[in-house]
């Protein structure tokens, strides 16, 4: 660092990006050293040696931060930058990328931090998206020790849609000192175009899709991946659960305005982003979710809709239910009347494994298996009124799902199809969601589920003559996987691949649960089909080896419900 000249910025940078403004999108994924190779460049770096803090500022007008150049504390030199006066914890030193930085393009931030007397800080992002909402996100935490840290190649990126986006250091409210500040722009990757996209190969058998974050969104490769391979169906992965979907303020505000606690307020901000991309893209989309226990806010079956207070009559939440579900599918095709909404989960894992009906109770902070919407009803009676409201509000052509998790396993999948007969002839269901969260672990023997579990499920759920989609495909390896993990994996996909395949009939959609390992929910377990440099993994040839990619002339053999 030392003798780099300050406040290097690449000019054609500076003219900036810019545009309208919208929802959650970064990659807040900390990344290794070796990943910003040799082809990546420096667009931004200070040490501070020229006393120059221009480029920082505080993070508006009620924080109190003073920024200076110091020459108290240095990693690099003699000097680095202070942030003194800070009054509150999220008060700290800001740098804004988006009148700096290219939107879709990833750029890895390093830096050193230090505290006056010991160092507890947050790494953070910030933006406001295209509805004047203003979303954070921790990049690194637990920044803690008496010395200098380090932030170490950080990956963020943004959308066009989104403005004032900023990275900042907070936490605790003594001095902070930050030295050697530095951001690298990652080399532009090309995917990988020699090999045939998956939704191609299966195009005369059923739809192939992914699961978006928003993180995905601002990354041009991942993008390019879901384009070229699973552009045939959207799921967002977090944005359209009630948690995202349901305002608790609109709900008291309409609340105290008309005196009716019946009427759920919604907004689909969190979403924008994601369903603005499948409209522009004409890419069908899966609802997900309407009713699950699981991210659900415990206020949506409470007095009042606050959380502290007492628990609604089972008459009360119904009202509430099918105004939510109204107001879920009339706002959805009022904003994008484009968009082919072609399936959603109803209701989301409400049998335990064993085929009860959960535990009644409190989400709390999330991670409770309890059910809410047990504790209102008493027991898994709400199943049929959902489906009855979804049936009544969803847009023509929107199929209905039941979707769960273990789906498999015997008590779980007795007491699905038991449920699945019965609202089938009641004519309230059209499918069944099949997750498949798979583990793939060390070897096909113990790979669990099995690949003739699975396939058995497959035929179980077949036999119902209702629709089957796969719904959050993922199989994981062990931790820190060799490549001898990686091939057990490929060929545990193949296998449930081929299973999928061979009830191609019953299957109208085969969803992947992410795009990269690294942006999977199970990142640790490598669990997808493209790896962290957007490159195709064994899994996904063990998928496409030995297939072609049909043309409209040529059909697979027909299979039927056992697989044969
Ligand atoms: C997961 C998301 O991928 C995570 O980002 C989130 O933290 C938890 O939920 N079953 C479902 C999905 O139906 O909605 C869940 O998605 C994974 C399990």
């Amino acid at each position: 660092m030392k003798g780099k000249k300050s406040n290097r910025m690449i000019a054609a940078l500076m003219s900036a990006s810019m545009g309208i403004a919208a929802i959650p999108a970064i990659a807040p994924a900390a990344i290794s050293a070796e990943t910003s190779d040799a082809s990546s460049k420096v667009v931004f770096s200070t040490d501070f040696e020229d006393g120059d803090v221009s480029a920082f500022t505080n993070r508006g007008e009620n924080d109190t931060t003073v920024l200076s150049a110091s020459d108290e504390a240095a990693v690099s030199g003699s000097t680095s930058m202070l942030a003194s006066g800070r009054s509150k914890d999220w008060n700290g030193p800001a740098f804004r990328l988006d009148d700096k930085l290219k939107p879709y393009t990833e750029y890895y931030i390093s830096a050193k931090i230090k505290g006056r007397y010991y160092t507890n800080a947050t790494f953070s992002f910030q933006y406001t998206n295209s509805d004047g909402e203003t979303k954070y996100s921790n990049l690194v935490q637990n920044l803690s020790g008496s010395d200098w840290m380090s932030v170490e190649n950080v990956k963020v990126s943004f959308t066009d849609e989104m403005t004032d986006v900023f990275v900042y250091f907070e936490g605790g409210q003594d001095d902070i000192f930050i030295d050697d500040f530095v951001v690298t722009e990652a080399a532009q990757v090309e995917i990988e175009q020699d090999i045939p996209g998956l939704k191609d190969v299966f195009a005369s058998d059923f739809k192939v899709g992914t699961a978006l974050t928003p993180a995905a969104l601002s990354s041009k490769p991942t993008m390019d991946i879901v384009e070229k391979h699973f552009s045939g169906s959207i799921t967002a992965g977090n944005e359209m659960k009630p948690d995202a979907v349901l305002n608790q303020a609109a709900c008291q505000a309409y609340f105290e305005e008309t005196g009716d606690d019946t009427v759920p307020q919604i907004s689909f901000s969190a979403a924008k982003p994601l369903l603005n991309y499948c409209q522009k893209n004409n890419i069908p989309v899966r609802v997900h979710t309407l009713v699950w226990h699981s991210q659900t806010p415990d206020w949506f079956f409470k007095e009042g809709y606050a959380a502290d207070g007492e628990w609604v009559s089972k008459e009360k939440m119904l009202k509430r239910m099918e105004n939510y579900i109204k107001a879920y599918f009339e706002t959805l095709t009022e904003l994008y009347p484009d968009i082919d909404f072609y399936a959603c989960d109803v209701v989301n894992e409400a049998w335990t494994d064993g085929g009860a009906p959960r535990n009644p109770g409190e989400q709390g902070n999330g991670g409770s298996s309890n059910s809410a919407w047990v504790q209102v009803f008493g027991d898994n009676s709400f199943i049929e009124p959902a489906f009855t409201y979804a049936r009544k509000y969803a847009p023509e052509g929107c199929k209905l799902y039941y979707n769960d998790y273990n789906e498999y396993m015997d008590g779980k999948l007795n007491a699905i199809v038991e449920m699945a007969t019965d609202l089938k002839e009641k004519g309230l269901i059209d499918g069944i969601g099949m997750q498949s969260h798979l583990d793939a672990r060390q070897s096909l023997d113990a790979a669990f589920p099995s690949v003739s579990m699975y396939n058995k499920a497959l035929d179980k759920y077949c036999e119902l003559g209702l629709d089957i989609q796969v719904t959050e495909l993922d199989a994981t390896t062990p931790e820190n996987p060799t490549e001898a993990d990686f091939k057990v994996q490929a060929d545990y996909y193949k296998g449930i691949w081929d299973a999928i395949y061979a009830h191609k009939d019953n299957i109208s959609a085969v969803v992947v649960w992410g795009v990269t390992d690294d942006g999977s929910w199970r990142a640790k377990q490598y669990p997808l089909l493209f790896d962290a440099d957007y490159k195709a993994k064994p899994a996904f040839y063990s998928i496409v080896e030995g297939r072609e990619v049909p043309t409209p002339e040529v059909k697979y053999g027909d299979a039927d419900c056992d697989g044969n």
